[in-house]
This record gives structure tokens, C-alpha cells and sequence, in this order.
């Protein structure tokens, strides 16, 4: 079983020409309302390829609410941890262009997820191999949950984003941490190399189409990336989480972990929308067999 703690948007997403400046507008090419939020998107990304998962998180009373639950339904993620408050669900702004994305968040509901809705799902939560858990919920609700499940021995996947400082205390709880190179000098304000050298197979930071890094305690580890044709980027950072869970939990070593991960991320970036492409475990042997 994997957990999921974290946020559920829906996705208001542009596809344009060119990025607005300050004070400027232009004409966008297409529009679309997709389900997306870091959280919920790892969790299908999971379930896709195979995991048992279920969810923790809040949803507002409103008709995007019910989208995303039976949405997350529709891919047999169990939605028994979401809880339905009063504010509006959460939404993200995303601008599209040229293979690059610029996302704003309004977390709405997602702010609600309490430390109590944690205690009051803890009998479903310990049942995990691993629990995943981002930033686009409440630092403190994080920070309670990671040392939970530290306290009971539950593996945790913390994929750090959107970048946010946090107290390296967390450093000793989590078991695996995700950072992108942006979100890695962000957080630990010095180079990727030297990070991944600290925490030996612990920090595993992903380099976009170049694949993902980490150190094995003796040396830099690079699993190369799979190049591919980019019609949306939004989601493979998503993607690579939760099939780096998916693959953790079916006992892969870190390496081929890794690997499956980056094959599963070169997959969703060919289909619109963050959780368009993402690759169920066919999709990826297939590409693994090339
Ligand atoms: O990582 C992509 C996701 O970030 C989008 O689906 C959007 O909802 C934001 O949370």
C-alpha cells in the first residue's frame, strides 16, 4: 500500500505563444480544466502503474471537488483520507509555451489538511511501505506526518516542491527527498553534488531530460534520462515520483528504481496535461525494451 498525503487541484491550463510581460496580453491558442495538484497526480501515477493507493487530503463542497474525487475513483485510488471542507478546491494557473511551464497554485482546500485528519487516518496511513507527502499542503501538517511515520518505521518519499525552506531536522526523518536542481540550492543553498554526497542515497535530485542523480556513499550515481519528443511537461516531475515509489515498494534497487522512474517521467511528457501521459506498467516495459 502507498500513501499519498498532499494536494488536489484543478488544473486551468494555456497553451500560448508567448509568456505575457508585466502589464502586457496576448492571445492564447487552447484552454482546458484538467485534474492535476502535485499530490493527487503522484497518486495516479502510482496507481497507473500498479499500486495500491490511497489518498489524504481536502477537497471544497463545489463541482470541481466532485471532478477530482471520482477522477482519483476512476483510477481505484481509495479517496476514504479526503475530506470535504469549507473552501473552495484548489486550483493551479498554467501557463504552457515552448516545452516550459509557469504554474501558480492557489491552495484553497488544501490548506485545510489538518495534523488531526492525520491522526484521525492513522490506522489506514501505517499500513504503508511508503508514504509520499510535497509541499503544496501545510509545512507544519508535513512536518507532523514525516515524524510520525519516522516513529513507526513507514518509509517516506518527500518530494519537495514547490520549493520551500524547511528545518534540516526533517532530513533525519525522511527517507528519500526529490528536489529538482532548482528546488535543491533553494533548499540546501549549495550545489546538487555536494547534497547528494551528504546524504547518501537519501537525496536523489532529478536533472529534467538529463534523468536523475544521486550518491551511493562511495560515488555520483547518474541514471541517464530518455529523450523524447516534449508536447507538455506538467506532471513529470509527478510521474517520477510516484513510479519511483511504485518501484520502491516492489523492491527494485535504487538504480533500476530510478530508471523505471525516468522512463515513466520521458512517457507523460508526450501527452497533454499532468496526468495525460502517465504511463501504466506496459507502457513502461515496452519502452524499457527498446
Ligand atoms: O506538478 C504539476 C502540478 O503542479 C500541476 O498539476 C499543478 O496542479 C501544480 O500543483
Amino acid at each position: 500500500m502507498i500513501t499519498v498525503l498532499g494536494s488536489i487541484n484543478m488544473d486551468l491550463a494555456v497553451v500560448t505563444a508567448s509568456f505575457p510581460e508585466q502589464g502586457e496580453t496576448v492571445l492564447g491558442n487552447e484552454f482546458a480544466t484538467i485534474p492535476g495538484g502535485k499530490g493527487a497526480n503522484q497518486a495516479i501515477a502510482c496507481a497507473k502503474l500498479g499500486s495500491n493507493v490511497q489518498f489524504i487530503g481536502c477537497l471544497g463542497r463545489d463541482r470541481f471537488g466532485e471532478q477530482l474525487v471520482s477522477n482519483l475513483q476512476s483510477h481505484r485510488v481509495n479517496t476514504a483520507g479526503i475530506q470535504f471542507v469549507d473552501a473552495p478546491t484548489g486550483i493551479a494557473n498554467i501557463l504552457i509555451h515552448n516545452n516550459d511551464n509557469r504554474i501558480i497554485v492557489v491552495p484553497g482546500a488544501n490548506a485545510k489538511v489538518t495534523k488531526q485528519q492525520i491522526d484521525e487516518h492513522w490506522h489506514m496511513i501505517e499500513k504503508s511501505k511508503i508514504v509520499i507527502m510535497q509541499l503544496e499542503i501545510s509545512k507544519d501538517v508535513v512536518a507532523y506526518a514525516i515524524q510520525k511515520c519516522s516513529e513507526s518505521n513507514i518509509d517516506v518519499l518527500l518530494n519537495p516542491a514547490p520549493a520551500q525552506h524547511f528545518s534540516l531536522e526533517w532530513m533525519e526523518y525522511v527517507t528519500y527527498i526529490t528536489p529538482n536542481e532548482y528546488e535543491c540550492q533553494q533548499i540546501f543553498q549549495r550545489p546538487y553534488e555536494q547534497v547528494v554526497a551528504e546524504y547518501p542515497n537519501k537525496v536523489i535530485v532529478t536533472l529534467g531530460d538529463k534523468g536523475a542523480c544521486y550518491h551511493d556513499g562511495k560515488n555520483l550515481v547518474v541514471v541517464n534520462g530518455y529523450h523524447t519528443e516534449v508536447v507538455d511537461t506538467t506532471g513529470a516531475g509527478d510521474t517520477f515520483n510516484g513510479a519511483l515509489a511504485h518501484a520502491l515498494t516492489q523492491n527494485y534497487t535504487l538504480t533500476d528504481a530510478v530508471y523505471l522512474a525516468n522512463i515513466a517521467a520521458s512517457l507523460s511528457v508526450e501527452k497533454f496535461g499532468a496526468q495525460g501521459g502517465m504511463p501504466t506498467f506496459d507502457q513502461v516495459q515496452q519502452r524499457l525494451n527498446k
